[in-house]
């Protein structure tokens, strides 16, 4: 039995948890199609430059998504007292904060940020950010991987879960209507979840978004290997690789590998033998699924939660689906 996660990392923690993290890089890379689970891009350096990426102008799900939470923030918070807000995957917690502007510091006072992150920087970051900015809300971080340990928010009551970004969209589809169906079985009569999803739309604008002219993604893709040489103490070299990210129409996905531009032979002490790659060889190292109308229902329908609205913007490049129980 693995044991649960202290909240808020203690070393204890972050050793247990390695344990696993090198497994799940070992399996990936014995694989035929070699992958790396994508959860591995957010070191330090990793988070730095996702949060670059949602600067691009090229990237333009951080900016859509932030408008539509501007647009309908006061809408979104309404009779929100007393409410924890736990948000999956909090990165640099910009989006919480345009929902908490638009509390006053009596709601403020009685308001919980439950902020679950894999990155122990980013949740410890959004600790001193919001209680800079707000500081009467009680913000209560945990250093987890949520599709995992999503069970560790059932001390606080009158939740409404944000999962923003389209994370949603890195799992497969199946393993998205399960993790929704699990959500649904954990919200209570009452309690609402934000999913904020990327939507199907043309190829062109899709692809643009993962090929940035700066090679910003490029180099956030090819970090994953210095996450990865320093879990499993390989000796990846990420210049020899090439970033590749493209949509696929029928999975209706973004898919992102790393393409080895030569033969190479790679070592760790985890590894029985070596590991050869061989020149053109992937290592698929993130899918990001697209969404359509049909699924926001479908998530409705897996996890019994009612739609109360879909927020979008007039593109409708992005949506974000407030669900209640
Ligand atoms: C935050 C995981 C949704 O898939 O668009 C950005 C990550 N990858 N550019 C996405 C990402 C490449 C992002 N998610």
């Amino acid at each position: 039995m693995e044991r649960d996660p202290d909240i808020l990392a203690e070393d204890t923690f972050l050793e247990i948890a390695m344990e696993t993290k090198e497994k799940e890089m070992l399996a990936g890379l014995m694989a035929t199609q070699k992958y790396l689970p994508c959860k591995f891009f957010y070191d330090e350096t990793g988070s730095k430059l996702f949060e670059q990426i949602t600067r691009l102008e090229e990237y333009y799900p951080s900016r859509t998504e932030k408008s539509i939470l501007k647009q309908n923030s006061g809408e979104l918070m309404q009779g929100a007292d007393g409410t924890t807000l736990v948000e999956l995957g909090s990165g640099d917690c910009s989006k919480i904060s345009i929902l908490l502007q638009s509390l006053c510091r009596e709601k403020l006072k009685t308001s919980t940020y439950v902020p679950i992150d894999v990155s122990l920087s980013a949740v410890e970051e959004s600790r001193c950010k919001l209680q800079d900015r707000f500081g009467a809300i009680e913000v209560c971080g945990i250093v987890a991987d949520f599709m995992q340990q999503i069970h560790l928010v059932s001390q606080h009551e009158n939740r409404i879960f944000c999962f923003f970004g389209s994370t949603i969209g890195n799992l497969d589809r199946r393993d998205a209507f399960r993790f929704v169906a699990k959500l649904g079985k954990l919200i209570k009569r009452g309690e609402r979840l934000l999913l904020g999803l990327d939507m199907v739309k043309d190829k062109l604008v899709l692809e643009r978004a993962y090929n940035d002219e700066k090679g910003i993604t490029a180099k956030f893709n090819k970090n994953i290997l210095n996450v990865t040489n320093k879990i499993l103490r390989t000796d990846f070299e990420p210049e020899y690789f090439r970033h590749h990210a493209f949509y696929d129409d029928d999975e209706q996905r973004i898919e992102m590998h790393l393409v080895a531009m030569r033969d190479m032979i790679v070592k760790s002490p985890f590894f029985e033998g070596v590991l050869e790659i061989s020149k053109g060889q992937t290592i698929h190292t993130e899918n990001s699924h697209k969404f359509t109308s049909h699924h926001i229902d479908e998530f409705a329908s897996v996890s019994g939660l009612s739609v109360r609205s879909v927020y979008a913007d007039s593109n409708r490049w992005f949506t974000l689906t407030d669900y209640i129980k």
